[in-house]
């Protein structure tokens, strides 16, 4: 297990280049077992998070191979339809498994994830979508056994839950319609852009889906798909955690290159709400994001996109930490994702969470402390926190961070940081 030890206080300056996003490279990995022909995929993250999707492929039977950033993958007839436990507990986004294996092989054996810190996670959209189109769902053993004797055929389903629309959800229900006899209509779609990206992606495979980025997607089956190339969305999470670096910790700014504005338009009004500057230039591929003279204090409503998504609001909330006046954060997403809340406050923040609500009052500084990552985004809040906070803070269990950001110390450092990795030999035992 690493750590991260942050030397705070150091201005950060200079340029970065954003990687390709995780959320959209996951399904669209899993989209790979789509077809027996080769896929070829550039811009994939190198986060762990993508390397188990990757070792589950290759469980499975695909042919994977990886080098600076492209993935070529190539899943023969003959692969398996059950994957194990071990294999799958390490990352929930697993589920998006399901759906690619219902429809190369009308059944599958997948466990069923379990919660995570962040809330209960449930998967019951998931379930109902594919017994929508036909397939039987038993649980036993931990395992959701699936499969569906007479293929899966088209229908509507309406992918709404109570906390609104399910992004793999959305992914796991157009892969498994695309090779589906009849149309499918999904009502309700999650209009994520890692949503769209997964739609060019099958579309570039001979899919017919419509609609992707909308309320409602359709999707007309076909008989069979093939290989294609594709380039990875840029990570809008990745982009706006540094874009609340530049207003948290810079002087004269970061500039952030491959980026996508359209994607940034939440997180972007926000910061220029709280009185930063956010410049993007012409083409919306690169942003200049500098601290305001006078930062103000800001609300935050989580919301499916093109809301503000709840990957941002822990980042946000570091950055509301150190802005005066009273700032709220509200997930209704994720109402339990504050943990972040209790470690940024023993660096001498000012928070209080309740009912899904954190309400923060502006302190002068941070100061360093030994803090515990929770989650990926929450281990987000804690480096920006560090990174402005007076003092050396050491960050432990940094594995949740590396699920999602790619090279972070690297990046950081070319900034002008002082961080450094370390492996955590005496990690204070928080959880007793
Ligand atoms: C994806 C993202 C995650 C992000 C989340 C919300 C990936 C790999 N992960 O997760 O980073 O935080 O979207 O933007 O893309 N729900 C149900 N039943 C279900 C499925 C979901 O009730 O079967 C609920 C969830 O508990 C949550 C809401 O729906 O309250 C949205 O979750 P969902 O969009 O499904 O999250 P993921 O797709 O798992």
């Amino acid at each position: 297990m690493d750590k991260l030890i942050v030397e705070g206080g150091h201005k950060l300056r200079g340029t970065l280049n954003i990687s390709g996003s995780k959320n959209a490279s996951l399904p669209i990995l899993a989209a790979a077992l789509l077809t027996d022909e080769p896929v070829r995929i550039s811009r994939v993250p190198d986060v762990s998070d993508t390397n188990y999707m990757l070792q589950i492929l290759s469980q499975l039977g695909a042919s994977v191979e990886r080098s600076s950033g492209t993935v070529r993958i190539e899943s023969p007839d003959g692969i398996s339809s059950s994957a194990s436990y071990d294999q799958v507990r390490k990352m929930r986004a697993s589920i998006c498994l399901l759906g690619p294996m219902m429809a190369r092989m009308h059944r599958c054996t997948l466990p069923l994830p379990g919660g995570c810190v962040i809330g209960d996670r449930p998967v019951d959209l998931h379930v109902r979508a594919i017994q929508a189109l036909g397939a039987r769902v038993r649980v036993k053993g931990g395992n959701l056994l699936i499969d569906a004797p007479n293929g899966l055929i088209g229908t509507t389903v309406d992918m709404r839950g109570d906390s609104g629309p399910t992004v793999l959800g959305t992914d796991n229900l157009m892969m498994a319609a695309v090779l589906a006899k009849g149309t499918t209509v999904i009502e309700s779609a999650a209009r994520e852009p890692e949503v769209v990206d997964l739609a060019d992606f099958l579309n570039k495979m001979g899919a017919r889906i419509e609609g992707a980025g909308s309320r409602t997607i359709t999707v007309h089956g076909v008989d069979k798909l093939h290989g294609c190339e594709h380039t990875v969305i840029p990570d809008r999470i990745e982009a706006g955690t540094f874009m609340v670096a530049a207003a948290m910790c810079s002087e004269e700014g970061l500039t952030l290159n491959r980026i996508c504005r359209k994607h940034l338009k939440a997180i972007a009004d926000l910061l220029v709400e709280c009185g930063h500057s956010v410049e993007f230039n012409e083409e919306g591929d690169s942003v200049v994001v500098k601290p305001g003279a006078h930062p103000r204090s800001g609300k935050i409503l989580t919301n499916p996109y093109p809301g503000y998504p709840t990957d941002m609001q822990a980042q946000m909330t570091a950055l509301f930490a150190i802005t005066p006046g009273i700032s709220v954060v509200r997930d209704t997403i994720f109402p339990q994702r504050f943990m972040h809340c209790s470690e940024l406050k023993r660096m001498g923040a000012n928070i209080k969470v309740d009912n899904g609500t954190a309400i923060i009052t502006g302190v002068e500084g941070l100061s360093a402390a030994p803090v515990m990552a929770s989650d990926l985004r929450a281990s987000a809040a804690l480096v920006l926190a560090a990174l402005a906070a007076e003092g050396t803070t050491e960050i432990h269990r940094l594995y949740h961070i590396d699920r999602g950001y790619e090279m972070l110390d690297e990046k950081l450092l070319s900034l002008g940081a002082r961080v450094r990795r370390v492996l955590d030999t005496e990690a204070p035992d928080f959880e007793s």
